[in-house]
């Protein structure tokens, strides 16, 4: 068997030829706020009609979804403009939607948005500065001296820990997403930590599997996702901008989880129903103890954050 360090083992499981991410359909394995409900995607429209206004209604205006899965936000999307350019962009082959379809990140003037995209970037672990190394089965063995940067990464943002998953990959990622914002805005939203929550030594390991709805331990075989909550203040620290919680976020968009009035089931059986769901919808998006806790990275490119009234409070793991 050959042990390779977590992040090339990583990339060639998901993304290899036969990777997880090319072969299955992410909402099939785990729930997602894009998965999870329609009122995410409305709540998208929203906020990109808000960015849309801001840079003056362009011709095109553009909404790239990065880790767009199978294009499931871009298709929720309810009464998109016909000067709106969607665009998904996705290692996994275009299965024939009406959208531009590619693997890398355009420029854009618009709204960027990315939706669980950051916790699949592949990460390096380190025990006691020392790169980890994975077998195809999770067994796992030390390997050499890790270098430099992986190493000062880990001093500034993961001190205490004696084994460390290091967001270097992800700061990077995300950095670029960013440099292809010429004006608008970019959005990841993504579960993770802070310095705070990383601050209790050898807090534990978040790399883990999923496959089928469950949390299984991680195979390197392309047989499950494979997963590690985000450093979201080092990606923040990386592009400036704010981070604060999709509960907040969400409410400032409109997001509303009060169930309608009972009456309104006689009147108007349908009418309640729908409006039964919707609440139901935003409640699990706005749940403090689930997704509501969620990060939002949140950067303006050459317009006002039109989420600056959301209050920023690092987001807890
Ligand atoms: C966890 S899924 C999330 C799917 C969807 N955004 C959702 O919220 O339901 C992550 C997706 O990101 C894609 N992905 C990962 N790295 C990528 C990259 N560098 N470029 C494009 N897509 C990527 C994966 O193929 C996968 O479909």
């Amino acid at each position: 068997m050959t042990a390779l360090p977590w992040r090339t083992a990583m990339e060639r499981a998901l993304y290899g030829p036969d990777g997880f991410y090319l072969r299955e359909t992410p909402g099939r394995h785990f729930r997602t706020s894009v998965s999870a409900t329609p009122v995410y995607a409305a709540a998208v429209r929203e906020l990109a009609g808000r960015v849309d206004e801001a840079l003056g209604g362009p011709d095109p205006f553009d909404l790239v979804d990065v880790g767009a899965g199978r294009g499931e936000l871009l298709q929720a999307l309810p009464d998109v403009p016909p000067r709106w350019r969607l665009t998904a962009v996705e290692r996994a082959p275009d299965p024939g939607l009406p959208v531009r379809w590619t693997a890398e990140i355009p420029q854009l003037d618009g709204l960027l948005h990315a939706n669980e995209w950051l916790d699949v970037v592949p990460l390096d672990v380190l025990f006691d500065g020392r790169l980890v190394e994975v077998e195809p089965d999770g067994t796992e063995r030390l390997g050499g001296a890790a270098p430099t940067p992986l190493l000062d990464w880990a001093a500034r943002w993961w001190p205490q820990g004696r084994r460390v998953e290091v967001g270097l990959a992800r700061d990077q990622a995300w950095a670029a997403a960013v440099g292809r914002v010429r004006r608008g805005l970019a959005v990841a939203v993504d579960y993770g930590h802070v310095l705070g929550d990383r601050s209790d030594g050898d807090r534990r390991p978040t790399l883990t599997g999923y496959r089928d709805g469950r949390p299984v331990h991680p195979r390197l075989d392309g047989s499950s996702d494979l997963t590690a909550h985000v450093a979201l203040d080092a990606c923040r620290a990386a592009t400036g901008g704010r981070l604060v919680r999709q509960r907040d976020a969400l409410r400032t968009l409109g997001v509303d989880a009060t169930p309608p009035d009972r009456a309104l089931a006689a009147a108007d059986p349908r009418g309640y129903l729908t409006r039964l769901q919707t609440a139901n919808g935003a409640a699990e998006l706005l749940d403090r103890r689930g997704l509501g806790s969620y990060g939002w990275l949140v950067r303006a490119v050459g317009i006002a954050d039109p989420l600056a009234d959301v209050p920023g409070d690092p987001p807890a793991g």
